[in-house]
């Protein structure tokens, strides 16, 4: 009798202690509630904002030096670029270069095609005098100079500005011979990106690990099937509409802008949440 008198006082205070453990839950929960309530909007939104759009300095800071040269490059680091794009043409030699045009004809001294010159012949254009005298006497790099001269104190963002075979296996050279990819490789120094989404899939299949971008028209680019190869989209302004902007967000994609060289553009992204945004004006952008 004793004993079930005590088993029954012990079911009581078990239930006493459980309701007890429930009603602190309850509070403990209240006062998280309240403690979360009080803090201010302001501070409520920073904590679950994105981080701010990355800055990529289109053909180095191209607003301020002439393109694709070592000085637009150095030019675009000093300012606070978080990414140098680095346009890619190939010599008759097979040397990759900082180029946008398949010929040299805009942005040097020279004429004709790239892949009419061997870099000797590159190498002996101006690349500066387009631009500003006071630039005069600036050359075209090679990728592989412009990795050496940066190592990884920025990141490269590379366009593969062909569908041939050749570029991309010409790029893994070097990117592999500097450890910009592959096993044991410094990790998050490198974006590719092109228009070829041929050349994006070849890259990817070998190196999935790197960040890929495919650029184009959002009117014409198949967001389910970009997001089988890439890790991001890279829409032109025009045609660029927020639904777009969620619907790439959506499928997991990053959205990378470009030409994006006026502050009402860049604020209009910033709404968007736009990941980054490629400009010439690298200083107005880290603004
Ligand atoms: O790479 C993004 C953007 O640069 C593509 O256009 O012609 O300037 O290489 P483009
Ligand atoms: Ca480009």
């Amino acid at each position: 009798m004793e004993h079930v008198i005590t088993s029954h006082m012990l079911h009581l205070y078990m239930e006493g202690a459980n309701e007890m453990k429930k009603m602190a839950v309850l509070l403990l929960f209240i006062l998280l509630a309240v403690a979360v309530y009080s803090i201010p909007k302001q501070n409520q939104q920073a904590a679950g904002e994105k981080r701010s759009m990355e800055v990529i300095a289109h053909r180095g800071a191209s607003g301020y030096a002439p393109e694709h040269t070592l000085a637009a490059y150095e030019l675009a680091k000093k300012q606070g670029a978080d990414f140098i794009e680095i346009d890619l043409q190939m010599t008759k030699d097979g040397r990759l270069i900082a180029m946008h045009d398949d010929t040299v004809d805009r942005t040097t001294n020279g004429q004709g095609l790239v892949k009419d010159h061997t870099l000797s012949q590159i190498k002996a254009l101006d690349a500066g005098s387009w631009f500003s005298p006071d630039d005069k006497g600036e050359k075209v790099p090679e990728l592989e100079e412009i990795i050496r001269h940066f190592g990884t104190s920025i990141p490269y963002y590379i366009e593969i500005k062909n569908s041939d075979s050749e570029m991309v296996r010409k790029l893994v050279e070097v990117l592999r011979r500097h450890r910009l990819i592959g096993k044991n490789s410094h990790k998050g120094q490198v974006v590719i990106e092109s228009f070829h989404a041929k050349s994006l899939i070849a890259f990817d299949k070998k190196y999935p690990d790197t960040e890929i971008i495919q650029l184009g028209d959002p009117l014409k680019m198949n967001i389910e099937e970009v997001k089988t190869y890439a890790d991001g989209v890279g829409p032109s302004l025009n045609h660029l509409s927020e639904t777009f902007v969620k619907r790439a967000h959506k499928n997991g994609l990053a959205v990378h802008v470009w030409t994006v060289d006026n502050r009402e553009t860049k604020q209009k992204l910033q709404k968007w949440q736009v990941d980054a945004i490629f400009t010439d004006f690298t200083k107005l952008a880290k603004e």
